[in-house]
């Protein structure tokens, strides 16, 4: 295993394949909720990007049973193995999200639930620049960050280290606003509604969540020839 962030956190992903999936179908979160916000955003049969898709429960299935075309990438081998055994619909690609390649406005839509923040914050913009650039004008894109000031968080999860970075939120909001995002939602909700036992991975934890639009830079531009 490498010891930089990303072989930290790929190893513990590889490593977690059944406790991890156990864990997502029992638990409550707003998942669901905010991929059929994705999808009523959406052209019918959209094609949507899924960043971090774990093994594909329950978002890459909602998304496939609404009949959209899914790419989804996780950095985790083993998880997309599970993801591919269940969803084969789905063109699924293993690998770190930072070296992913599309040609622009490849998509309508993309969404990354629980994992950006697995990125170290200093390749965050270059991320979600790349993410503007492949989806289509109009094209949304939602997600959820952490909301700590911490370039550097080292943890367990499920017993494995685990590595999380993050920027506050005025930091999130001025990154994405900066990028070319309009943010039609923010909402901050503490996980599990603050209701979590000790024991749970989440625990105390925070998230951002986001419903951002790419700007039509087109429309702009029209607007300035006629200036
Ligand atoms: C907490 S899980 C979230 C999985 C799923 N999105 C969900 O909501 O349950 C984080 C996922 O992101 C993946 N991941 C972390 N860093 C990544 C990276 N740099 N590129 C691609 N996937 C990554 C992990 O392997 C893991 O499957």
């Amino acid at each position: 295993m490498s010891d930089a962030p990303e072989g930290i956190v790929e190893y513990a992903y590889d490593n977690i394949t059944q406790w991890y999936l156990q864990w997502v179908e029992g638990q409550k979160s707003p998942r669901d909720r905010y991929a059929k916000r994705l999808l009523d955003e959406m052209p019918p049969s959209p094609s949507i990007l899924e960043l971090g898709c774990g093994p594909g429960v329950p978002v890459l299935q909602l998304l496939l049973h609404k009949g959209a075309r899914v790419v989804a990438n996780d950095i985790s081998t083993k998880q997309i193995e599970m993801a591919k055994a269940r969803f084969p619909a789905a063109e699924l690609i293993a690998g770190d999200m930072t070296a992913l390649s599309f040609e622009p406005e490849s998509f309508d839509g993309a969404i990354s639930l629980y994992t950006l923040f697995h990125l170290p914050r200093a390749k965050l913009k270059d991320m979600l620049v790349k993410i503007h650039s492949w989806l289509k004008p109009n094209g949304v894109f939602v997600f959820n960050l952490a909301t700590v000031d911490e370039e550097e968080i080292h943890g367990e999860f499920f017993g494995y280290g685990m590595f999380w970075s993050s920027f506050d939120v005025d930091a999130n909001q001025a990154l994405l606003r900066e990028i070319g995002f309009d943010l039609l939602q923010v909402d901050i909700f503490e996980a599990g509604d603050g209701k979590l036992e000790e024991d749970d991975p989440d625990f105390g934890a925070e998230f951002m969540w986001v419903v951002a639009r790419k700007k039509d830079s087109s429309h702009d531009e029209r607007n300035a020839d006629k200036a």
